[in-house]
């Protein structure tokens, strides 16, 4: 195995609170046990088009309480082509960089399998999302800041639902997995949620309005994953048409969810995974991911972080949201 020198690092996908904690972690972990570090703009993208600049510890100073990333992100489409990959190897290769540390969700990781296994590429991957979607670690990079976020929005919603006894349909971020949906929903206590896991009935209308919607509550808040399988316009549209004296609302919370200065944990947890990818180098790891998982930094082989369903949501979650909702 060549000796590694000089290390890379990008973030792509969505952004996610912590990233710059990662990238910090990363680049100074490495800086102190001698490697020179790289950093890659535009995530995959930035690669192809060879935007790369050397980082030192000043480079990251100063940016462990910003949200987004300082090396910026993107969804690249070129990537996922055959060109595109072999550009971005000919790059790594003129730019001295002998190994790869990738932060992002499902895409980024699932670009760096396929990429490791056309090229022979060392390459480590954090989890960087809000969704939390990914096997092999109990939490993903952002995801606690999210839900916090999403709890304080709710909490502000709360407000207006009560003063006006309205129904409110609160939309979260997600994708296809509901983690953001069910924990900010016992979080802020919240009459129900949606989300994709728990959708094993087409209607579950009538449980809601028997259920969260009672007649001792004057308002009502429900929690919908963004997932179509979930559907907040839908359910909240029926609500309206179906019972003509509820006075209901959708809230769509978007795009703030992503921002924001993370908090400690996700600050921490990005720490301490940054120092794990250089670590996992070190050990001679390769194409795998660094998660946290019993409070146990453990690696995971691509494959297997990139499962779809890889990860279950806890099934008590609903049941204490159900037992708690009444
Ligand atoms: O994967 C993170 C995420 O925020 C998802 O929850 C959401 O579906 C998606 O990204 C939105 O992506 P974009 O910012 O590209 O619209």
């Amino acid at each position: 195995m060549a000796k590694i020198k000089c290390i890379g690092v990008l973030t792509s996908g969505g952004d996610a609170p912590g990233m710059n904690a990662a990238i910090r972690a990363v680049t100074r972990s490495a800086i102190s046990r001698g490697y020179k570090v790289k950093g890659i703009y535009r995530g995959y993208e930035g690669l192809i088009h060879n935007e790369i600049k050397s980082l030192t510890t000043e480079s990251v100073s100063g940016i462990m309480n910003r949200g987004g990333t300082m090396l910026k992100t993107a969804r690249s489409k070129d990537f996922m082509t055959a060109k595109g990959k072999r550009k971005a190897y000919e790059n790594l290769v003129a730019a001295g960089i002998d190994a790869l540390i990738v932060i992002g969700g499902n895409g980024t990781l699932t670009g760096a399998k396929e990429f490791a296994e056309q090229y022979d590429f060392p390459i480590i991957g954090l989890p960087g999302t809000v969704d939390n979607d990914i096997a092999g670690t109990d939490e993903t990079i952002g995801f606690d800041t999210s839900l916090n976020t999403i709890m304080e929005c709710v909490d502000r919603i709360k407000d207006t639902a009560y003063s006006h006894e309205r129904i409110f349909f609160i939309e979260v971020m997600g994708r296809d997995a509901g983690f953001l949906a069910q924990n900010s929903a016992i979080a802020s206590g919240a009459e129900a949620a949606l989300i994709p896991e728990d959708m094993t009935d087409a209607d579950q209308l009538s449980e809601f309005i028997g259920r969260g919607i009672r007649k001792s509550k004057n308002s009502s808040i429900v929690i919908v994953s963004e997932s179509p399988k979930c559907g907040a316009v839908y359910y909240s549209e029926r609500v309206k048409k179906e019972y003509p004296d509820y006075d209901v609302r959708l809230s769509i919370l978007g795009h703030l969810q992503r921002g924001g200065s993370p908090t400690a944990r996700d600050r921490i947890l990005a720490s301490v995974l940054g120092v794990g990818a250089i670590d996992a180098l070190e050990a001679g790891q390769r194409n795998v991911m660094v998660g946290m998982r019993h409070d146990q930094v453990v690696f995971t082989p691509f494959t297997i972080a990139t499962k779809e369903g890889g990860k279950p949501l806890d099934k008590n979650l609903i049941r204490v949201l159900k037992e708690l909702s009444i």
